[in-house]
Formats: C-alpha cells, structure tokens, sequence
C-alpha cells in the first residue's frame, strides 16, 4: 500500500512531467513586425526556444507598407527634384522623367531584400516561424496558451506585437469608397501603379505629410485636409510652419482647420468654418491615425485588460496576466517603429531577470519629407504645458557651412530648449537634411543630462550639419 505522502509524491511528480510536455516554448511571439521579430532574435541569441507567428508579412507594417517602403519612394522623388531643380546647383538636366511603376518595383525589391535578411537572421538565433493567425486560449486552469495552425502551444511568455491598422474614421461613405478602391490607406497607396491625377489626403500627420510630399514631387496634384490648425501634429510649431511652407512652395495644397464629413464617388466633402465645400479628385489617403490591433485574437475572452488605445500594460510591457506581454503599437503607448525595438529589449530584459525600463521622454520622432524634420524631447508647446522654466535657442541651419553647402536658398532651423537656470538640455528640432541622422545624439544629450557647459567637450566633425547643436549653444 501506499501512503498519503507517496501518492502527494506522485501527483506532484506527474504535475510536473505535465507542465514540461505542454510548455512547447520559452517564449511565443505573436506578430512579426520591429518589436514581434526583434524581441524573437534577441530571444534566440540569449538561447530561449523561442516560436514567432505571422499571419500576413515578415516585417509588418513597417517593412512592407510603411517606414520602408515610403523611405524608398521618398529618395526617388528627392532625387527628382534635385535633378529638377539643379540648375541652382549648376546642373542643367533636360528631359527629365519619373517613373512611378520603376519606382514601386524598386521598393518591392527593397522590401524582399529586408524580408529575407530578417528570415535569415531569425534562423541563425535558431528561432522557429510560423505562417499563421494566431489566437489566445484560456484552459480551465487558467493557463494561457497560442491556437495557431490547427495546434495549441504554450510557453513559459507569450508576447503580443499585432501591431495597428489604419483608421477608417465613420465619416459618411468613406468604406463604401474603401470597398470600392477610391480611399486607400498607406496599405493600397504603397503599391498604386498608377499615379493619381489629383490625391485628396485626409489628415495631414505622419503619414498624411510623407506622402503628399512623394506624389507631390511624382506629378499628382495633392491636397492635405486638416482638422488642426497646424500640420504634423505634436512637431514643433515653428517646424510645422516651415515645412508647410516648403511643402507649399513645391505645390502641396493644405486646407486647415477643416473637417472632412462625407466622401462621394470622386470627391471628398468638408467642412471649414462652417462652409460646405467640395474637392473632386482620383485618389483619397485616408490618414487620420491608427488603431491598436487587439480584436480576433480572443484578448477579452482571455481576460486581458484593453482599453480605446490597446492593451494595458506596465512599465516592463507586462499584461495584466502573469507570463503575457505586450509590446510595440498594440500597446498604443507611443506608434513608431523604433519605440517597438526599444519594447522588445524592455520585455526580453524583464524574462531574463535584468532590470530596464524604456524612457518614453527619449524617444525621437521623424518626418522624412524634404526638409525632414526630427525632433527629441520637450518642445516649447510640451514645456509650457508641465509648466517648465525654460528658454528656447533657435538658430538658422544657415550657420552650418555643410548646410548652406547643400541647401541653396533653405530655410531650416535647429531649435533647442534648455531648463533654466540650470541650461540642462530639454529638447532638440531640427528640420534640415540628415535630421533623421543627427537626432539620436541629441536624445543622447537629454538622456544624459547634458548642459550648455559640456557641449564645448563634444567634438563635432566639421563641417557637418550636427555642428548645429555646437553652434547654437557655444
Ligand atoms: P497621425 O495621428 O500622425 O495624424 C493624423 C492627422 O489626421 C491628425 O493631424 C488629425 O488631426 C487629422 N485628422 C483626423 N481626423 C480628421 C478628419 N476627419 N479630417 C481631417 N483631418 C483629420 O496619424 P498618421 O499620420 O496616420 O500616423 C499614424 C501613426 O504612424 C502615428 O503614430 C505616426 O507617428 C506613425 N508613423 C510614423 C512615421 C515616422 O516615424 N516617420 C511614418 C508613418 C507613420
């Protein structure tokens, strides 16, 4: 016979040899964009088994119809118009073409290019990928697992990176005119092959400014509608203002202050101080912001705390279950690529037992038009509102001499704001060429809590554009 504390023995033991059957995984990883396919590599490189699922694209958004493939058509159309407008450089270039399809298939091999690095590198971590949607499932013990393929899985993490989608706002018959292939969002206007005569771009963010600058220097005939009365959302106001301008002086059309309240086969209807007015047109962008993606994928059913805005999480990307995390635009706390990265190490630090946090105050924002601008940190309309002492340091980018090298007749400005007394660097804008490339120094800058008396310790190679930040604080 065998007593009590044998049979505890056994169950406890059988418990355990249980557990190791069902846990398949270290960590399951359900969306393969910036933060699903890179917390998976990091994963793999510190020896986690570790199983990535994707039901669309390696790479999501950002690879396949946003960050990438809008850098690629934007360098064309830079091209174009340093051709076109190259005789203030003495060059003179007749006959000059842009040639959109050419220009889409480039991107594409771009894409195919980095979609294959990514899939390469993921199998050198050892990392196993998946092609298919992904559900959450509770058992009745509570244990979350990952429905995909036919087969549950499970895993010591479950890490949610589903990423977001492009709103289609309830304005009266914008699906109708999504179905119908008139409204595109960045999805569908990314592979157009064809160039719209007249673009109708709703929302004048981000998205919205990217590309109505590309189809603007491609040939279309582009108005930007915008609710606000400035463009590019949180930028800096005297940035927004003088990207405006420049995008107005290449012929972009911007219509403030107006709300678009219905779309028709051919135009699009809006409202501006109280008149009704009409725009007929090709195309319509529909860029007005983006949506967490946490529907389908049985998160309420689960048990996970979602708001409007996403899945809650903690300073670590924790859910409010133990073992699930969510990371990158799920999680709407802030929707940039580059925050997803940061996410991803966050998350993969916490499962590793190292203590990190990400510091959304660091965490740069980019438009790359031309000029582009970046910008880290408090601006001036961000410190007014905490109710910081500050002062702002504007300089002309004209000061820097590789500047006016490469901008004949440019009107950027580098704008930085220092904590006061104490000259601590708050924040950095620039709008200029390479901006995109100097901002993480500056955020560098923040971060470390540098004042106006130790940037004379920083050797900035000359001449380059960066110098800016020298020039404008010594
Ligand atoms: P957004 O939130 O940046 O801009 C949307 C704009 O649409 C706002 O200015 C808003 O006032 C306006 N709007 C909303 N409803 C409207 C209406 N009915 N009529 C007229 N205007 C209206 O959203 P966007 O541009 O779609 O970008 C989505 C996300 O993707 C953002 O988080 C953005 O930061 C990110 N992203 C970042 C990029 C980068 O870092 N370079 C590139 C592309 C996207």
């Amino acid at each position: 016979m065998l007593n009590n504390r044998t049979y505890i023995f056994i169950y406890v033991l059988l418990w355990f040899i249980k557990e190791e059957i069902i846990i398949n995984y270290d960590v399951i990883i359900i969306g393969a964009g910036p933060g699903g396919y890179s917390a998976a590599l990091k994963a793999g490189k510190n020896g986690l088994t570790t199983l990535l699922i994707e039901k669309r694209k390696i790479g999501g958004v950002c690879l396949n119809e946003g960050c990438i493939p809008t850098k690629t058509l934007l360098y064309s159309a830079k091209i174009f118009d340093n051709a076109k407008h190259g005789e203030k450089y003495g060059i003179t270039v007749e006959n000059i073409q842009l040639d959109h399809e050419k220009i889409v298939k480039r991107k594409d091999k771009t894409v195919k290019i980095l979609a294959a690095g990514i899939k390469s590198a993921l199998k050198n971590e050892g990392v196993h990928y998946l092609e298919a949607e992904a559900k959450l499932v509770k058992d009745d013990k509570g244990h979350i697992g990952v429905w995909a393929n036919g087969e549950e899985f499970s895993a010591k993490n479950i890490i949610i990176a589903s990423g977001s989608s492009a709103i289609l706002p309830p304005i009266e018959g914008a699906l109708k005119m999504y179905s119908a292939g008139f409204v595109l969002t960045n999805r569908e206007i990314l592979d157009l092959n064809e160039l719209p005569k007249t673009l109708v771009v709703i929302g004048g963010g981000v998205v919205g400014l990217e590309l109505a600058s590309y189809f603007n220097s491609a040939g279309a005939q582009v108005f930007v509608i915008e609710m606000l009365p400035q463009i590019g959302g949180n930028l800096d106001h005297d940035l927004a203002t003088i990207l405006q301008q420049n995008l107005q002086r290449k012929g972009v059309n911007f219509i403030l202050n107006a709300r678009v309240v219905e779309i028709k086969d051919g135009a699009a209807v809006y409202e501006q101080n109280g008149e009704i007015a009409e725009l007929a047109c090709d195309k319509i962008l529909m860029s007005v912001g983006r949506y967490a993606n946490i529907s389908g994928m049985g998160l309420m059913e689960a048990g996970f705390e979602c708001t409007s805005q996403g899945i809650v999480v903690n300073e670590y990307g924790e859910t409010n279950i133990a073992g699930v995390y969510a990371i990158g635009d799920v999680n709407g706390q802030l929707m940039l690529a580059h925050t997803a990265y940061r996410e991803a190490d966050v998350c993969l630090n916490r499962i590793l037992g190292i203590e990190d946090k990400v510091d959304y105050s660091i965490i740069p924002s980019v438009i790359y038009t031309s000029p582009e601008t970046a910008g880290v940190g408090e601006t001036e309309e961000s410190a007014k509102k905490k109710g910081l002492e500050y002062e702002a340091v504007t300089v002309s980018m004209r000061h820097s001499g590789r500047y006016l090298a490469e901008n004949e007749g440019g009107d950027g400005i580098c704008k930085i704001i220092l904590a006061k007394p104490s000259k601590q660097i708050l924040g950095v804008h620039m709008i200029t060429n390479y901006a995109a490339e100097i901002i993480y120094g500056a955020g560098m800058l923040i971060q470390q809590k540098t004042k106006v008396e130790d940037i004379e310790k920083i050797v900035f190679p000359h001449p380059t554009v960066s110098e800016i930040i020298r020039e404008a604080l010594i």
